[in-house]
């Protein structure tokens, strides 16, 4: 077992220098280089993130493991390679793809994103969970992060790597994300000791924006103060570093990221015509719901006179009434 988990790390980390010396130096790199230079990322994140590529080629890994004695049904167990479905005999499991080394905290290479460069299904091809990866437990980026989450006692939780990696080139050293999977408790702890506060900056589409309202809990669970950095439309942020830069990323999308609370009501909000005005009460008792869920009186008077200010034909005596019915409620 031991052993079995020393050869894989050993194989992953051959894999990824073999990707990343391929993307560089080869002519088959060619295409993917210019690929990555269209997505603005340039040779130093490149070098940073050691971003690789894997040849359209059916075995330039299988061979390199053969030729170095890797046992391959183990490199198989581990995700690298696939065997053939017919006959005998093993293929690359990541071909044609931009290859995004996902690492432990301690910087070892454990598992692969492959992206497709064109249209190719699936988008994203990961490494399966292994002796060396276990998903809920991985982040994307926490190696590089740690040390800086640690001294800003701040994170950053993205969606995607690429995501990472432009904040990064953004000046944003404190930023990770999970493998596309929903955020889990473990990730929440992991997050929790190295910071007080996050930032939740996930794809400012439906999808994203659900999954930012589902992570507060989680990540509030653990002790955590969550802010969320919100994104116009249906742009993440790569789309919004590629349009505005990164200055204007930092200043309009990170720097105001709201209170969770806050968030909470916008998210909520689009729900409801709050022009008419059977709605407008039903948000404004769904929203003294959230607030009655905050623990602290103080924040919850916060949050209803905000309430109150902003419907003021709804009095804070009344909405201050709605809470309290609530709260003897639960
Ligand atoms: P890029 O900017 O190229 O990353 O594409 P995108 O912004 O459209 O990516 P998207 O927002 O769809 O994905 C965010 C993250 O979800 C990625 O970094 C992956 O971790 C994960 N993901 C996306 N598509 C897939 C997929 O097809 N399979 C798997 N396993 N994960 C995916
Ligand atoms: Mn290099
Ligand atoms: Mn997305
Ligand atoms: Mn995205
Ligand atoms: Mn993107």
């Amino acid at each position: 077992q031991q052993q079995e988990k020393a050869a894989l790390l050993k194989a992953y980390d051959f894999a990824a220098k073999l990707y990343h010396y391929i993307l560089g130096n080869t002519e088959q790199g060619k295409v993917a280089k210019g690929y990555l230079a269209s997505r603005g990322i340039s040779d130093k994140l490149i070098d940073t993130f050691q971003i690789g590529y894997a040849p359209a080629m059916w075995d330039t890994l299988v061979q390199q493991l053969v030729k170095r004695e890797f046992d391959l049904s183990l490199m198989e167990k581990g995700g690298l390679i696939s065997a053939k479905h017919e006959g005998t005999g093993y293929v690359d499991k990541f071909r044609e793809r931009i290859m995004f080394p996902i690492c432990d905290a301690a910087g070892k290479v454990i598992a692969f994103g492959g992206r497709s460069m064109g249209d190719a299904q699936p988008k994203y091809l990961n490494s399966p969970e292994s002796a060396l990866f276990n998903k809920s437990r991985t982040m994307y980026n926490l190696h590089l992060a740690r040390p800086n989450m640690r001294k800003l006692q701040q994170a950053v939780l993205f969606e995607g790597y690429v995501d990472v990696i432009k904040a990064w080139e953004a000046g944003i050293s404190n930023g990770v994300a999970t493998m596309g999977t929903a955020l889990t408790k473990e990730h929440a702890a992991l997050l929790n000791r190295n910071a007080d506060q996050i930032v939740v900056c996930y794809d400012g589409d439906n999808a994203g924006q659900s999954a930012a309202f589902k992570s507060i809990p989680i990540l509030e669970e653990t002790g955590s103060r969550v802010t969320v950095a919100m994104l116009p439309d249906g742009k993440d942020p790569d789309d919004y570093v590629k349009q505005y830069g990164f200055d204007r990323f930092v200043r309009e999308i990170i720097e105001p990221a709201v209170p969770s609370m806050k968030y909470k009501l916008l998210y909520i909000r689009k729900n409801f015509k709050l022009h008419e005005d059977g709605d407008r009460l039903r948000y404004l008792q769904s929203a003294v719901k959230l607030i009655s869920e905050l623990h602290s009186p103080m924040e919850r008077e916060h949050y209803l006179k905000q309430l109150a200010s902003e419907f003021p034909d709804s009095s804070y005596e009344a909405m201050k009434l709605d809470l309290h019915e609530i709260l003897l409620q639960s």
